[in-house]
């Protein structure tokens, strides 16, 4: 059955920019803002990853310093270990998220170590995040498919998230990376996890390269997932995927889902000029759809 409201978790701003050009600090807090005021009330804002890897985010402690806090929302930060974990509590983030791979060629490629080494490196984020008082995220990448391994078995998939939720993470956000997903074969991932996680504690991130992800959510969506993590203008891809694209347009699923009249909390047309304000200081295009017919 489908639902009467959905959680949108926003990540273009850590997603979506950790991809594209280089854009100056302003821009960032600018469109962050921006996206609080369209009434987005979890947004991923920064990422404490080795600068060396990923200099766009560089800046992300000056990022989170200079937005204008809204009350109600949620501002997250990415953070691969202890030492990305103590930046982003010092600059002040609501919570974190760490992030593993159900691949292990991918695994290695993004993080430099085994799937299993990874998962050790965070538990002793997860203590220490606890102590502070701050919640956490756990991704899984790769869910529908690995740019290096190919395809991947539901159950490796089920087998990470649950050790990611067993480890503590409140929330577990299924990625499809490089957006190779088709949606019978995206349910039924899901239904496999959720054998394992409790559906409530579950999140979608698909990628949209090959253009299935709106597709793929909505089986999913029928199939009981509340949360899902879009971009918008669809900013982004990955690093180390190549070929990757961002993640859904968040005006495409915002569109749809108040056609369908679920409910989302956001204003589609703020929410489509903060894209377009964001194109303008990257020199892109929009990658939504819903925005380049409303004419932004
Ligand atoms: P490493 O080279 O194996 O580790 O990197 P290291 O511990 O030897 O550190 C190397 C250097 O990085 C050192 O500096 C550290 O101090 C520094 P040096 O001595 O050479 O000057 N360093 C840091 N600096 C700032 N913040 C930190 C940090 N940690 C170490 N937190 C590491 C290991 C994980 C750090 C590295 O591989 C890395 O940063 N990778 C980034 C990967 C990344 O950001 N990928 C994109 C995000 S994941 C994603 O997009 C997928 C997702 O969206 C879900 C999906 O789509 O499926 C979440
Ligand atoms: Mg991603």
């Amino acid at each position: 059955m489908l639902p009467t409201s959905v959680s949108l978790f926003e990540v273009g701003p850590r997603d979506g920019l950790q991809n594209e050009q280089p854009v100056s600090t302003e821009a960032k807090i600018a469109l962050i803002d921006a996206l609080a005021d369209a009434g987005v009330s979890r947004i991923e804002a920064a990422s404490f990853v080795s600068p060396k890897w990923v200099p766009q985010m560089a800046d992300s402690g000056e990022v989170l310093r200079g937005i204008d806090r809204r009350p109600g929302v949620r501002y997250s930060a990415l953070t691969p270990n202890i030492k990305g974990l103590e930046l982003a509590l010092e600059a002040g983030a609501d919570e974190v998220a760490v992030f593993a791979a159900a691949s292990e060629g991918f695994s290695q490629k993004n993080i430099n170590c085994s799937i299993d080494e990874s998962i050790a490196r965070f538990e002793p984020l997860l203590n220490r995040a606890k102590k502070a008082g701050v919640r956490v995220r756990g991704y899984v990448s790769c869910v529908l498919g690995c740019p290096y391994d190919g395809d991947i078995a539901p159950s490796e998939v089920a087998r990470v998230a649950e050790i990611l939720h067993q480890l503590g993470c409140y929330e577990i956000s299924l990625g499809d990376t490089i957006g190779v997903g088709t949606p019978i074969k995206a349910r039924q991932m899901l239904e496999t996890v959720a054998q394992r996680v409790p559906m409530p504690q579950l999140a979608l991130h698909f990628h949209n390269t090959y253009g299935q992800a709106l597709a793929n959510i909505l089986a999913c969506l029928e199939a009981g997932v509340r949360v899902i993590d879009t971009s918008v203008a669809g900013l982004g891809g990955c690093p180390y995927a190549k070929g990757a694209s961002g993640n859904l347009a968040s005006e495409d699923l915002v569109y749809m889902l108040h056609g369908m009249g679920i409910s989302t909390g956001i204003d589609l047309r703020k929410l489509a000029s903060a894209g377009q304000q964001i194109n303008r200081a990257l020199g892109r295009t929009t990658a939504s759809r819903v925005a380049c017919a409303m004419g932004f």
